[in-house]
């Protein structure tokens, strides 16, 4: 296991006594603690630089200029994207997913065409495309999953032909922690001709992602589940494809020069930010990106990946534990049923014992459908978690199971 363990010290929401017990945090996917040096980034600029962005000719207008501009450099390295014109900054992967929606797909699909997705997706890569195709006529087509949580690709692509206009597909599973097999699928949707959009709002923080070298068309992302602020994201896209797409917003900092019977719209990525941003929050998203970078990558994954295996092991060894989502590749998430416990009720006795974990549906319906479940519990890791977190999971659910017994 990579030695990652001084990273712990740098979260001050994980130094805290949560109903009478040290927190252990094991809800990350749903959003991650934020480090000092994030918190600190975002004070800093409220303190002392704060001015509207790309408007002023003040000091404090070109430092935050600055700043925010900086953040999407970081963002452009972050990802390997071939230019800071493709990075898009948004309010969170639904956002950016909603905006190659409308965009990308509302001017060009119709009755006939077809958008695919997986069955394992989040309902942000879900509802967009339901609203398009309600909008345009097209229908939206499903490929499913095996037991274990994964895509049946041979299903999948059996339902890639020349009438998929758009394909969506999550990098890795919040729900189940399936790592899809994004080269196969690309390819396989490349050969004919597909654009492809990946949901990373669960690959980024967790895995080192190069969208160059994916070979899809866009990717979406969000700065809360990777230690930054809520209300952040990116979208990534290939810039040939952006600079022929429509805004889908309208308002000051997308134009060039407005009159009322004309609107020139603003160059990349601005023609696709209308109005004043969140400032605060990707200049955070910034900082975020900073400390992921000090503490690399590669060690992030390593660690990830060990406490993981560990997790299962411990899990799988609870009488009465029952694993949903099982796939040969997963990251840092798991989810399980605990008996017949109702997930929420578990969820609470958990909390009791200060171990925060995510019940319910994780906003993939879909996947709880698939299993006859109504939702699951889900532990989730980042990189400040360790191995006496997951003990102390167990030792909760050993109690738990008690108590219900
Ligand atoms: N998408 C978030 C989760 O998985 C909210 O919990």
């Amino acid at each position: 296991m990579a030695d990652i363990a001084h990273c712990r010290s740098d979260f001050p929401a994980l130094q805290q006594d949560v109903n009478g017990h040290p927190l252990v945090f094991l809800d990350s996917a749903a959003s991650s603690q934020q480090p000092a040096a994030v918190i600190d980034a975002v004070a800093r600029y409220q303190r002392e630089d704060h001015a509207n962005v790309h408007r002023g000719v003040h000091t404090l207008s070109h430092r935050a200029t600055e700043l925010y501009e900086g953040a999407r450099d970081k963002l452009c390295h972050l990802v390997n994207a071939a230019s800071r014109s493709e990075i898009i900054l948004t309010s969170g992967t639904t956002e950016s997913i909603n905006l190659v929606a409308q965009s990308y797909c509302r001017p060009l699909l119709g009755p006939g065409d077809q958008i695919l997705i997986s069955w394992l997706e989040h309902h942000s890569n879900i509802v967009p495309w339901q609203l398009v195709c309600e909008q345009t006529g097209a229908d939206l087509i499903v490929a499913p999953i095996n037991d274990r949580g994964e895509i049946e690709l041979d299903k999948m692509q059996a339902l890639m032909t020349d009438r998929v206009k758009l394909l969506g597909v999550g990098h890795v599973s919040n729900a189940l922690g399936t790592v899809n097999p994004l080269r196969d699928i690309i390819t396989s949707a490349k050969k004919l001709g597909i654009t492809v959009l990946v949901d990373g709002a669960q690959g980024v923080p967790h895995m080192n992602v190069d969208v160059q070298a994916l070979g899809c068309d866009f990717y979406a992302f969000s700065g809360h589940k990777m230690f930054g602020p809520t209300g952040t994201g990116v979208l990534w896209g290939r810039e040939k494809l952006l600079e022929e797409m429509p805004p889908y917003k309208g308002g000051g900092d997308m134009i060039l020069e407005v009159s009322f019977e004309n609107t020139v719209f603003n160059e990349l990525p601005y023609k696709f930010e209308a109005g004043t941003p969140n400032i605060a929050g990707t200049i955070g998203f910034g900082a975020a990106v900073d400390y992921l970078q000090s503490v690399g990558m590669q060690n992030i994954s390593e660690h990830e990946q060990a406490l993981h295996r560990y997790m299962v092991a411990k899990l799988a060894a609870v009488d009465g534990v029952r694993l949903i989502g099982t796939a040969r590749e997963q990251a840092s998430v798991q989810s399980f049923m605990l008996n017949d416990i109702h997930p929420h009720d578990l969820g609470t006795l958990l909390d009791h014992q200060g171990v925060a974990v995510r019940t319910g549906h994780h906003c993939a319906m879909p996947v709880m459908q698939r299993f006859g479940l109504p939702g699951t519990t889900r532990a989730s890791l980042a990189l400040y978690n360790n191995t006496d977190d997951i003990d102390r999971l167990i030792a909760a659910l050993e109690k738990a199971r008690q108590v219900f017994a």
